[in-house]
Parts: C-alpha cells; structure tokens; sequence
C-alpha cells in the first residue's frame, strides 16, 4: 500500500470510529475537512439503515456532503448538538502527555489547532455548542507541543491592525492566498485568514486568551481543553483516548 493510501485509510478509520459513537436521536455537529468527511459519509450510512441523526455543518463543504449522504440537516437556532465531530490541524496533549506509546494517556485534554480549511470560526461556535466534541485525526497530525501555525480569521478592514498585534505577541503573520484564485482566501464569513507562526506554543491557553482580545478577529484555529475524545487512525487500528 502507498502511503498516500495509508494516511487516507487511517484518516476513514478514524472518521467512522468516531461515528460509530454517535446514538439514535442525536443531534450532530459535522466538522470541515478529508477526516471530518468520513465521518459524515458513516453517519450517512447509518441514517439509510433507520437511525434518526440529524447534522449542524460547519462549512459549505460539510453542508454538501451531508446533504449528497442523506444526512437530514437542522440549525444551531433549532436545536443543540449533542456531539460534534471534527478533525485538526494538529493535536497536542494538554498537561502532562505522551504522544508516544499509548500517548495522551496522562494528559489532562487536548490543544488542537485548526483552520487548514479555513472553517474554524464556525467550527469553534458548533463544536463548544456539543456537549461532547469528537477528535477525528491520522497519527501524524499528534505533536507533543503544538508549533503549527494558528489560523486566525479576521475582518477584512482589520488585516493591518491585527497583523500588528500578532507581531506584538511574537507570532509572524501571514495572509492566506486562494489556489485557483487571485489574491486571498475568503472564508464562507467574508473574511480573511492570517496563518500566524508562533513557533514552538508553550502556554497555548494564554495565547488563546490574547488572540482573542484582539479587536478584528472573527475567531482564531486554537481549541483548547474542548475534546472529549480523541480518536487516532492509525495504519491498521484507531485508538481512541477520552479525556
Ligand atoms: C478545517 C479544519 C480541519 O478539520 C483540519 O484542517 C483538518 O483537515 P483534514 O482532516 O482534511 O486533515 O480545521 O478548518
């Protein structure tokens, strides 16, 4: 097998581990990105064998694939999630943990940093909403100390003002630019994405809070302490660490 097909079978397995959670009636928040999918397609499946699921998107994408899986739909103004599912950019253990061996098994949460999609602010409003958020990852996204950089959207007029106090807290920012499109992303909200290098995160907690005090950002791509499970696609298995 290639290694490219090794990542996408670990990312499904934890996609469908994850879904395999979710009970008759619940309501569910359905994350952005390739990981999150799977579980979408799996939540599908189980609403064509007569479970009564029904989803809240995070994204334009999740919208379609849920709608293309037969996954009736609802809204944050119509219902509460009961549990949400979504993937990271990249997950580290908060506290004491381990990614090695049965990692995370000492720590006390999770730091996940999210945005690769750039569907993070919704994400964050749906997953905090849930009262159990479900971490889907492949193994590769697990680091010991978060050092990805941190997608932060912000309002388009306030780009030069908080590109200012991202250097002011040591981050280096940068704006997102679109593939197939001149100039710059622009998120399903209409704003913009500054991907915001800050190095090696010691106190992501802190950092968190200092983010989001700044005037112009909508919401940046750091979630800490909101998993209750993680669930790790591995080559051949998927580990799941509740927190
Ligand atoms: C979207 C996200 C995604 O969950 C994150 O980018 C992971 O995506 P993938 O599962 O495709 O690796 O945060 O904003």
């Amino acid at each position: 097998m290639k290694s490219n097909d090794g990542a996408a079978a670990a990312k499904r397995r934890a996609g469908e581990s994850a879904a395999d959670r979710v009970s008759d009636g619940e309501v569910v928040g359905l994350g952005t990105g390739s990981t999150a999918a799977h579980a979408i397609r799996a939540l599908g499946r189980v609403v064509d064998g007569g479970l009564d699921i029904r989803g809240i998107p995070t994204s334009h994408q999740s919208r379609a694939l849920a709608r293309e899986a037969g996954l009736p739909l609802t809204t944050l103004e119509d219902a509460t999630p009961d549990v949400a599912i979504d993937g990271a950019d990249q997950v580290a253990p908060l506290g004491v943990g381990d990614v090695t061996g049965d990692g995370f098994a000492d720590a006390e949460g999770t730091i996940l940093v999210k945005g690769g999609g750039a569907a993070h602010a919704r994400e964050k409003v749906v997953d905090a909403a849930a009262d159990r958020l479900l971490v889907v990852v492949d193994e590769s996204k697990l680091a010991p100390v978060p050092d990805h950089p941190v997608p932060v959207e912000v309002l388009p007029d306030a780009v030069p003002t908080v590109e200012t106090r991202v250097r002011d807290l040591g981050g280096e920012p940068s704006l997102r630019a679109a593939e197939r499109k001149d100039g710059p992303v622009v998120t399903d909200n209409g704003n913009l994405v500054l991907d915001c290098d800050f190095g090696t995160i010691e106190a992501a907690g802190d950092l968190a809070t200092q983010l989001d005090a700044i005037p112009g950002v909508v919401a940046h791509g750091l979630f800490v302490d909101l998993a209750a499970e993680l669930h790790v696609g591995l080559v051949d298995d998927t580990v799941v660490h509740e927190f």
